[in-house]
């Protein structure tokens, strides 16, 4: 399973690289948002910097809604960096605009996924990747991470190329479930890939380690 961070914040984004297992970023206009990025020029400036530091696919989401719009945005934020993947939301004009992308060579991450019927339409697209947003169904009392089962599922069956991006991911014990479940990706918090680290017995192991090392004149 690949690992991407789900963040706009540049020193998340560098501490997670480096641990040396990130495979890639996904961003949207909310985190692009929350780091004060303002208008066109900084917003091509902060991905370009986030693909200068991550050696992966990068997620940058259009902000439009229209066909024609996204097609447009879609060529320009490719224009930024090779590693880019445009994403786009699960909308009528968003699946013509996954199809138009696909068949141009350009990589899709369709985004704001709920159901499997959507995810299957965006692989009937060619999407790249789908993202089902587990942590804000698991809001709303149903259960994320049986959607990506379903959808793992559904996909295996048709023999869909698309990889299931598991998206809204809460904490560590998602990233376990999501693995467990068949998501090819997992895009997190740092925290909650740091959260994958702990564990008290390891503490009081390394803690017992370290005493008796001293011991033995280390
Ligand atoms: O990148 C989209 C997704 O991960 C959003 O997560 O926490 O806002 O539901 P969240």
């Amino acid at each position: 399973m690949k690992f991407f961070i789900d963040t706009a914040n540049l020193a998340h984004i560098r501490e997670a690289n480096a641990l040396g297992i990130l495979d890639g970023v996904t961003t949207n206009p909310s985190l692009m948002a929350k780091e004060g990025i303002k208008g066109e020029a900084a917003i091509a400036a902060h991905y370009k910097t986030i693909c200068d530091i991550v050696d992966g696919d990068i997620s940058a989401e259009v902000l439009s809604t229209t066909f024609e719009e996204m097609v447009e945005e879609g060529k320009k934020l490719v224009a930024i960096h090779p590693n880019i993947v445009v994403k786009v939301p699960m909308i009528k004009d968003g699946i013509k605009a996954i199809k138009w992308f696909t068949d141009n060579g350009i990589k899709t991450n369709c985004t704001l996924i709920f159901s499997a019927g959507q995810a299957i339409l965006a692989a009937k697209a060619g999407a790249t990747y789908v993202s089902p947003f587990i942590g804000r169904i698991d809001d709303s009392g149903w259960d994320g991470v049986q959607l990506i089962e379903q959808i793992a599922r559904v996909f295996a069956i048709q023999g869909f190329k698309t990889e299931i991006l598991a998206a809204s991911i809460r904490n560590a014990n998602h990233i376990i479930a999501c693995a467990e479940a068949g998501a090819h990706v997992c895009t997190c918090p740092l925290d909650s890939i740091l959260g994958l680290l702990k564990h008290p017995l390891t503490d009081i192991g390394l803690a017992k380690f370290i005493e008796d090392a001293a011991k033995m004149g280390a």
